[in-house]
């Protein structure tokens, strides 16, 4: 099977990029990170792409007029590094019209909670505060609202009596670290269709 060239986009530590990685070069994946774009120039998701030798390029949103502008850099590289699946790790930023269309079905992300429950910031500690029993997290297509698109894969967390918002939000990264690879999988494999806002499995 060929493989699936992957840009993923980043603000911060970048674990979930860093387990990417390592699934492809383990060969768990047929896919290979071939581009690293972050929108913070100190993310220690750049260092951890240069120390495999990846592309890892800040690109300044206050360089550009607006998003619109912002989004046509960003989307322009991507396509020069012909990357055929986007994914968001840890990146704060809402998507707008220009990736989405630039990348219709192509862009992935993971979301610390099992949504639709707790979209956006802080997901782990509001699910904790919250007093749920189960938490988790999912990969979802990414559409124009935060975090609602056609959900892939989730992973159940369930929360303990002795978990503080940091325990449980380690445990659910754990998992993030599985599923993420796992949904790039499917993906790789051809074997997601999307009906509406429902993803099929081949
Ligand atoms: C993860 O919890 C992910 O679910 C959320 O942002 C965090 C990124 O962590 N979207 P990392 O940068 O991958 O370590």
């Amino acid at each position: 099977m060929s493989c699936l060239r992957l840009g993923v986009l980043v603000s911060g530590r970048g674990s979930n990029l860093q387990a990417i990685i390592d699934a492809g070069q383990k060969g768990e994946i047929p896919a290979e990170v071939v581009v690293v774009i972050s929108d913070q120039p100190d993310a220690f998701a750049l260092t951890r792409a240069r120390a495999n030798n990846i592309p890892a390029i800040y690109v300044n949103f206050q360089d550009f007029p607006n998003k619109e502008k912002y989004e046509e850099k960003v989307a322009a590289i991507l396509q020069a590094h012909k990357v055929e699946l986007v994914c968001l790790a840890g990146y704060m930023r809402i998507l707008g019209a220009s990736m989405l269309e630039a990348f219709p079905n192509r862009i992935m992300n993971i979301h610390p909670a099992l949504l639709p429950a707790f979209p956006g910031l802080h997901a782990q500690a509001r699910a904790w505060e919250h007093g749920v029993r189960f938490s988790g997290c999912t990969v979802h297509f990414v559409d124009e609202g935060v975090d609602t698109g056609p959900i892939i894969l989730q992973a159940v967390v369930p929360v303990l009596v002795e978990d503080t918002a940091e325990t449980l939000a380690a445990r659910i990264l754990e998992q993030e670290h599985k599923i993420y690879p796992a949904a790039i999988r499917l993906f790789a494999q051809n074997r997601l269709r999307i009906q509406r806002r429902k993803v099929y499995l081949k």
